[in-house]
């Protein structure tokens, strides 16, 4: 199993949980998060003005994935998620040793 995480745009949250959805993904964590990339609080374009900024809002999402489903996931999260513009932002993949649903004891891709 893996574990992509995906710092977004906030705007595209929708998207990329309707896509997840539709792919038969069961679960996924967001969290709104700051941060900032290679402009490194240069000028970016945020809600369609421009602002001299440090730290950016964006929205992380966590989806655990079988290994098998991982490219097929990470290229739907990219294709979802790019505007082409500057602070599209990143997947990061982890490998996940584990996952254990609580309430049945399920493990590994069961519990996912
Ligand atoms: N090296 C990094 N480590 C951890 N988080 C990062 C890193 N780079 C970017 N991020 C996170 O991703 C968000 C979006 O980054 P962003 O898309 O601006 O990256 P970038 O490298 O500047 O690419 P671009 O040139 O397309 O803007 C940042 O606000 C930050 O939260
Ligand atoms: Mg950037």
């Amino acid at each position: 199993m893996k574990m992509v995480v995906a710092v977004i745009k906030t705007f595209k949250l929708d998207a990329v949980k309707d896509a997840i959805l539709k792919a038969g993904i069961h679960g996924m964590t967001v969290k709104e998060v700051m941060g900032f990339g290679q402009q490194k609080g240069h000028i970016e374009s945020y809600r369609g003005s421009s602002y001299e900024v440090r730290f950016i809002p964006k929205v992380k999402i966590e989806v655990a994935v079988p290994d098998e489903r991982l490219r097929e996931i990470v290229d739907l999260i990219q294709k979802t998620t790019r505007t082409g513009e500057l602070g599209d932002g990143k997947i990061f993949i982890y490998p996940l040793e584990e996952a254990i649903r609580i309430r049945t004891g399920e493990k590994g891709e069961d519990a996912i």
